[in-house]
């Protein structure tokens, strides 16, 4: 193992409670072999880009060995990287590379499922009903006569049922196990002891390696009502989402992370409908920080916002935790997408009204303002690849190419989150876009539009109006004024429509929402605009940073 600087070691300072934070899906971020598919050579050749850009640390989507049913949620092995994207000592280069240049590096751990290819998932197979080895899933016989029920009426969250059925190493028909995604997603039963001391070992193997922090994937949803009772007798406790048990597991894991020099820290990824009952996670013996859904999923409303934000910043302060905000994700429409759609708000198919008219223009200049009011709230911020270009969901993805399981599980009914998993344009007039080396031999693994090449990095790099122009300005501000990051807001009532707030010493932010041009209050200098001023009002849409004193 080579020596890893950690950036954090050095200031002690909880960097994680104010740091801009940039999501790589590394597939699709920049290819440095050639082979059409985005890897950890092709991150390491672009983190400049990255450093200038003004964030302080990168968050990796899995890179984990995966047979990728999922984009590699489906991980074989927690403690190598996936072939297609590189080696162990690349990747242990590139975290030395990145701490080098001041960016901390966060790490995807999926601890609520394997792929079907695990090792673990294998021997449980192979051992048949009974073992020890079946006991680290949740294995069940079937209901009915001969077996052919699942055990309960749990569905998967990629559509179907959460349970596929076995053929035991007899050749009959057998248990069914449990998965709450891809039937290829194999649930861990975290009430076996073996599971904690197994992640508990991952997280050391990572830290060991200099890495600063970890997302958990499906962060709710480890510990299930051993009952497994049918959801429609669960009431309103969900068996498999926030149970109490979680706290424990989360007790340990900070235990393990405060262990470590230099605020190593863990991030959830967890929507629950009351917000106070996410934030009992982030207790100060827990993890640090989890992202705030509602926000990105908030439709395009002065009120609602406002909400939004009161909410998550009391739920947070009732334990001392900064909030996360996030506009995008690999995982929903682009905010381009959203935001062009009156309307679009939220994960499931029915709220993402994919395939209805966009208006390209509106949602640009809504996701500008979004950009500078998320910049500006209290907390940390992350920012997914591709929203700092303003690239839009791509929905015309032949159907032959969408490898998203969501497309095949709901039977093309959902055509699934590949439309924000394109590959990244950088440079040029044609795909690959420098997405991949010059004379590379693969297309990229999913087709570019042609419309992107007014949205390569060289070309917004060269471009004051851009939006990358914005977040480079948005971010370089963040760090130099001292009253963004961390800290407190203060409401303002300006005019009807307009969010206000500001914050000390000397800065507020304004967004009209309403479809007049406003005055600005008293103030001594502009800052930023996400949009021109005519005549010193703020048009709709638009938000402003000002320096009051
Ligand atoms: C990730 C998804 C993934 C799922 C299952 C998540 O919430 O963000 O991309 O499909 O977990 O691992």
């Amino acid at each position: 193992m080579t020596a890893l600087g950690n950036p954090s070691a050095d200031s002690g300072a909880a960097w994680w409670r104010g740091a801009a934070i940039f999501q790589v899906y590394i597939r699709s971020f920049a290819d440095g072999n050639g082979d059409g598919i985005g890897d950890l050579a092709g991150v390491r050749s672009r983190l400049p880009y990255l450093r200038d850009l003004g964030i302080n640390a990168i968050w990796f989507t899995p890179w984990y060995p995966s047979p990728m049913d999922d984009g590699g949620y489906d991980v074989a092995d927690f403690r190598d990287i996936e072939p297609a994207f590189g080696t162990l000592a690349e990747a242990e280069a590139l975290i030395g590379e990145a701490h080098a240049l001041g960016i901390r590096v966060i790490i995807d751990i999926v601890p609520n499922h394997c792929s079907d290819l695990h090792r673990w998932f294998k021997a449980a197979l192979a051992a048949g009903p009974g073992s020890p080895e079946r006991d680290r899933f949740w294995f069940r016989p079937g209901q009915g006569e001969d077996g052919s029920e699942p055990p309960n009426d749990w569905q998967s969250r990629f559509g179907g049922p959460a349970w596929t059925r076995v053929t035991e190493p007899d050749g009959t028909p057998g248990e069914w196990f449990l998965h709450l995604y891809s039937s290829r997603q194999p649930d861990f039963n975290w009430d076996n002891p073996e599971i904690r001391a197994e992640f508990e070992d991952i997280l050391k193997f990572w830290f060991d390696r200099g890495v600063d922090g970890f997302r958990i994937d499906v962060a709710d949803g480890l510990v299930k009502d051993p009952a497994l009772p049918n959801l429609a007798d669960s009431g309103t406790i969900s068996p498999f989402s926030d149970q109490d048990g979680l706290h424990d597991i989360y007790r340990s894991w900070r235990k393990i992370a405060d262990s470590y020099p230099g605020e190593r820290s863990l991030v959830a990824e967890m929507w629950l409908d009351d917000m106070s009952r996410a934030a009992r996670y982030l207790r100060k013996d827990e993890l640090h920080s989890a992202f705030n859904f509602d926000f990105l999923v908030c439709p395009w409303d002065e009120a609602k916002f406002r909400t939004v934000i009161e909410n998550t910043v009391a739920a947070h302060a009732e334990v001392g935790a900064p909030a996360a905000w996030v506009l995008s994700n690999h995982d929903v429409t682009r905010p381009v997408t959203r935001y062009g759609r009156a309307g679009d708000t939220g994960f499931a198919f029915a709220d993402r009204l994919h395939g209805t008219p966009v208006d390209r223009e509106l949602g640009t200049r809504r996701s500008r303002a979004a950009a500078l009011l998320a910049m500006s709230l209290p907390g940390g911020l992350y920012i997914y690849q591709g929203e700092e270009l303003g690239l839009w969901e791509i929905e015309d993805i032949p159907d032959d190419l969408r490898q998203d399981p969501v497309f095949a599980r709901t039977k093309g009914a959902d055509p699934g989150r590949d439309g924000c998993r394109v590959p990244i344009p950088w440079s040029g007039t044609e795909s690959p876009f420098g997405f991949s080396p010059d004379g590379a031999e693969g297309e990229p693994w999913l087709p570019q539009p042609e419309s992107w090449v007014d949205y390569t990095a060289e070309a917004e790099g060269n471009d004051p109006a851009s939006m990358l122009s914005l977040y480079r300005s948005g971010l370089a501000l963040r760090a130099s004024e001292s009253a963004l990051g961390d800290g407190k807001l203060e409401w303002h009532e300006h005019l009807d429509g307009v969010l206000s707030f500001t914050r000390d010493p000397g800065f507020a932010c304004l967004v009209n929402f309403s479809a007049e041009p406003v005055p600005l209050p008293d103030h001594e200098k502009v800052l930023l605009a996400s949009a021109e001023l005519k005549d010193g009002l703020l048009p709709p849409d638009t938000a402003v940073w000002l320096r009051t004193r």
